[in-house]
């Protein structure tokens, strides 16, 4: 098997300080040079993702992107990913939860344990996100997502080149910096594709059950597993056990 390429704090601080400063494309371009078909964009069909694949597509259309689909998504989620396809003339890379994970917590528990306690609902995330974002990350030397500093107090440390110690992998986040405001301005000029639940009043998307529309003034994350407090809204995906997975967080 070949090794991963790891990448030294000293590397990760000259890559944050070079693309600080610079236009996402250099920063996407650096990436793709450096690792081909073994990085790709993890999209959830958010704005922030929305905004990236119309990066990739601009400068390299073989980006592979893909989407965890925990059979739990809105039918608007479904109808951005078909409108995407169709405007980009592209396939996205799915993957879905292990078969006998879902019928295994559904026998045991029922359809909708993770309103009963956060255990219950982490379990759900690590069967229907964490396993299958492994089994992609297995396949690759980097991953790029869309998350952004001011999405979240447990965000807000975020780098655009880090280490992810949770699944020991580059992370690369190109909206880092970018705030909710320029995101929009940068989808209505390039006319990107969204999900309509934005406009109902769901800044932050994930799975129907868990997700609801937020008042004006709400937190952004607020509509995220609303019952829960805000320290502990991650599934999982970048965030583990309520431990931090990059140091700053640690040290904060
Ligand atoms: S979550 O951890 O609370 O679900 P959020 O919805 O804010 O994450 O999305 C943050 C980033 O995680 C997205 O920009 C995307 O890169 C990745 N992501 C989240 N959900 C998915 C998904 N279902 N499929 C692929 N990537 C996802
Ligand atoms: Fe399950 Fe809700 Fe997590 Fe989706 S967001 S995987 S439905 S607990």
């Amino acid at each position: 098997m070949e090794e991963k390429k790891i990448l030294s704090e000293k590397q990760l601080e000259d890559l944050n300080k070079v693309y600080r400063n610079k236009p996402i494309e250099d920063l996407l371009s650096y990436v793709y040079t450096t690792f081909g078909d073994k990085v790709a964009l993890a999209s959830s069909l958010g704005v922030e993702d929305q905004v990236l694949t119309a990066y990739c597509m601009k400068e390299n259309r073989a980006i592979r992107i893909f989407v965890l689909d925990t059979g739990r998504l809105n039918q608007e989620t479904y109808d951005v990913m078909h409108k995407t396809m169709e405007n980009y003339d592209f396939k996205y890379e799915i993957y879905f939860p292990e078969r006998e994970d879902v019928e295994h917590l559904y026998q045991k528990k029922g359809p909708q344990s993770f309103y009963e306690s956060i255990e219950n609902r982490k379990e759900c995330c690590h069967i229907r996100k964490v396993k299958p974002l492994t089994r992609v990350l297995s396949t690759v030397d980097a991953w790029i997502t869309g998350i952004r500093r001011s999405q979240a107090v447990t965000r807000q440390h975020t780098e655009l080149f880090e280490w992810d110690n949770t699944f020991n992998i580059l992370k690369i986040n190109p909206l880092a910096y970018w705030t909710e405001k320029e995101v929009w301005e940068y989808v209505k000029k390039e006319k990107i594709p969204y999900n309509t639940l934005h406009d109902q009043g769901y800044p932050s998307i994930g799975c129907e059950p868990c997700t609801r529309a937020i008042e004006p003034g709400e937190d952004v994350r607020a509509g995220r597993w609303w019952w829960e407090n805000p320290e502990q809204k991650e599934c999982g995906l970048h965030f583990k056990d309520g431990k931090a997975v990059r140091k700053k967080d640690l040290e904060s």
